[in-house]
């Protein structure tokens, strides 16, 4: 019987279960096995894998500990950030590894270091090399939303509603530091659902200086008589290089006038990246598991499935799914994270627009 394998690679993100499901139950019902790489490239490098699959009659079922983790975060086939991947002698391991154990195609799972992983491997194993895109942090070219997005979204959503309540029992002001440590869309995003008074995102490049003296003023505003807000929310990305709590000082210096008001720090960091993936994880987890089996049996290879960009790419048997190839992908992933991207451009073209409105 051939054998489909899969890992997931990188930062871990709620979905990346949901779509190890779909690609075990997908291609076991085409009659391919499938093998579970263990702890991403690390475990290609070290040999190290389990059947996500047995053979019953002669035909290939989900191994029961499949059918319990759609819903769960994390990855139950583990992850690293392998350094070693990058080295192609090393990668010559992977290769020897896949064709010993009989592997005749790869789903990736992971984030824009384990795309370049993916596209490096692509190119020295005679295989079809498919990616799936996560990462919480919305970094990936070619795809308006990677696997991880919208559970983090609730979560710190959630987590701000909660600071909020007691937040506005004091008047106090906080700064809720969230993930996404070269992008900023986690911010920007829970900004807008959270109602938050100010974003503060790595591509907007603003200095301290600045940051402080329009925070100090949107503050005094806020809790000024004549507009007497109870709470204030400034969410700042990860990214923004200098700590949350250097910034929370030097805003309590400034603002040490202002006696019954409080300014407080909450850095959420991992809680972000946890927790049952949400409806829509687990969707996306789920129709990409679909398409980049597809993908495997059709032999395509150097490529990543990326959602809602209808225009652009392959089409493939889902409407809004299209195959991207992963040079592509690469390129356009550097342009976001740089800034050159029209995607980043656009970004805080928009966020630039409302900061009237949230400080208002
Ligand atoms: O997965 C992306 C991410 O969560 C970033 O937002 C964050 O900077 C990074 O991973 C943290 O990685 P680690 O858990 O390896 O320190």
């Amino acid at each position: 019987m051939p054998t489909i394998a899969v890992l997931t690679s990188g930062g871990d993100a709620p979905g990346m279960n949901a779509a190890i499901q779909a690609v075990v139950k997908v291609a076991a019902s085409r009659g391919w096995e499938v093998l579970g790489i263990e702890r991403g490239f690390t475990g290609l490098l070290n040999g190290v894998a389990r059947p996500l699959t047995r053979n019953a009659d002669g035909a290939p079922y989900p191994v029961p500990e499949i059918d319990d983790i759609g819903a769960l975060g994390g990855t139950v086939l583990g992850s690293s950030r392998e350094p070693r991947f990058v080295d192609p002698v090393e990668r010559q391991k992977a290769a020897a590894f896949l064709d010993e154990r009989g592997v005749e195609g790869l789903v990736v799972i992971g984030g824009n270091g384990s795309m370049a992983g993916a596209h490096a491997l692509s190119g020295e194993v005679d295989l079809p090399v498919v990616g799936i895109p996560a990462s919480i942090d919305n970094d990936i070219g070619l795809t308006r939303e990677a696997l991880g997005v919208d559970t983090a979204l609730n979560t710190i959503v959630e987590a701000c509603d909660r600071i909020s309540d007691t937040a506005r029992s004091h008047r106090r002001a906080f700064v809720v530091e969230v993930m996404g440590r070269s992008s900023g869309y986690l911010a920007m995003a829970a900004a807008v659902a959270t109602a938050a008074d100010a974003v503060l995102l790595p591509e907007q490049g603003r200095g301290f200086d600045e940051i402080l003296d329009s925070l100090t003023a949107c503050i005094r505003h806020a809790f000024s008589p004549r507009r007497g807000k109870r709470r204030v929310l400034v969410i700042k990305a990860e990214g923004v290089q200098f700590p949350t709590h250097l910034l929370v000082d030097e805003l309590r210096a400034e603002l040490s006038d202002m006696e019954d008001v409080d300014i407080r720090g909450t850095v959420l960091g991992h809680l972000v990246r946890g927790g049952n993936s949400s409806f829509r994880d687990r969707m996306l987890g789920g129709r990409f598991g679909l398409v980049a089996v597809e993908a495997v049996l059709e032999g395509k290879t150097d490529v990543m499935v990326g959602w809602n960009l209808v225009d652009m790419g392959e089409p493939t048997s889902d409407n809004f799914i299209r195959l991207f190839s992963l040079p592509e992908v690469l390129t356009e992933t550097e342009a976001l994270l740089d800034g050159s991207s029209p995607v980043t451009q656009d970004r805080v073209r928009r966020m630039e627009a409302i900061h009237g409105v949230l400080s208002l």
